[in-house]
C-alpha cells in the first residue's frame, strides 16, 4: 500500500523565552499508509502534540524530513486541534462552512455542506445545532464541530490531537464511534493520545511511542 505520510529522523529542540533548551522529540520515524489508523500513545509531554504539527506543516523541525504523497490527488490534512480550536464569533454552520466562504459559495451551498457535515459528525439533528454558537455547545459537540471543520475542505489525511480527551467516558465512547467511521469512510487517520485516554484501539495500530516520562 502507497505511503501517504511519513516522517524520517524527526527532532525537535525549543528554545524558551528564557533561552533553555528542550528537546521535544529525537529521532522519530514513521508512515501512515492509505486506509491506516496510526495511533502515537505517550505521555504528558512527551512530543505528541510537536509532531502532529510538525507532520501537518504548521511547525518545522530542528531535523529530518516529513513527505506527503498520493499518486492520484493531492494530499490534504484537516487537523483537530487539542484545545477546541473553533471560531467563538461564529455559528456552527459558520464554522463548518469556513472553508466555502474561502471559495464565495453560496449561502444554499454552504448550508447543504454544513448539514451534511453535522451528519457525519453526529451533531444530529443538524437543524438543533447549526444556529448555536460555540459557548452554547458542551465539550463533546464542540469537538464534533472542529472535526466537521477538519472535514470541511475534502481532507484525505486527518491528524486528531487527543480528540476526546477532556470528555466523560460515554461522550468519549460516543465520539469515537464517529472517528471510527469516519476513518472506515473517509480517510487515514493519525491520532496522538496519552496511554489509557483510548480505550478502543484499532487493530491496524502499529505505532506506539514513549520519548519520555
Ligand atoms: N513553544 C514551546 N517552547 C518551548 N518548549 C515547548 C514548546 N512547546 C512545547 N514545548 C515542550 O516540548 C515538550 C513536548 O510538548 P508537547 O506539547 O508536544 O507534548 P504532548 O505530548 O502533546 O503533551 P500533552 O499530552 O500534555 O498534550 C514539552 O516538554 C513542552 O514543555
Ligand atoms: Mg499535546
Amino acid at each position: 500500500m502507497a505511503i501517504k505520510l511519513a516522517c524520517t529522523g524527526i527532532s525537535k529542540e525549543y528554545r524558551t523565552t528564557s533561552g533553555q533548551k528542550s528537546l521535544a522529540l529525537d529521532d522519530i520515524s514513521l508512515g501512515i499508509e492509505e486506509g491506516e489508523f496510526l495511533t502515537v500513545v505517550g505521555s504528558s509531554g512527551s512530543g505528541k502534540s510537536t509532531l502532529l504539527r510538525i507532520l501537518a506543516g504548521i511547525d518545522q523541525p530542528s531535523a529530518g524530513s516529513t513527505s506527503v504523497y498520493d499518486e492520484k490527488t493531492d494530499v490534504k490534512i484537516g487537523f483537530v486541534f487539542q484545545g477546541n480550536a473553533v471560531f467563538p464569533w461564529r455559528t456552527v454552520e459558520g464554522n463548518l462552512s469556513y472553508a466555502l466562504d474561502m471559495r464565495h459559495s453560496s449561502n444554499e451551498i454552504k448550508r447543504g455542506h454544513a448539514v451534511e457535515l453535522c451528519n457525519l459528525v453526529g451533531l444530529v439533528p443538524p437543524d438543533t445545532f447549526l444556529e448555536k454558537y460555540p459557548h452554547e455547545l458542551s465539550g463533546g459537540e464542540s469537538r464534533r464541530v472542529a472535526i466537521g471543520m477538519a472535514l470541511s475542505a475534502g481532507a484525505s489525511l486527518l491528524l486528531f490531537d487527543e480528540a476526546t480527551s477532556q470528555l466523560d467516558y460515554v461522550s468519549r465512547l460516543r465520539l469515537q464511534m464517529t472517528i471510527q467511521k469516519l476513518w472506515l469512510e473517509k480517510s487515514p487517520l493519525l491520532s496522538g493520545y496519552k496511554p489509557n485516554r483510548f480505550n478502543w484501539l484499532p487493530e491496524s495500530t502499529k505505532y506506539s511511542w514513549e520519548s519520555k516520562g
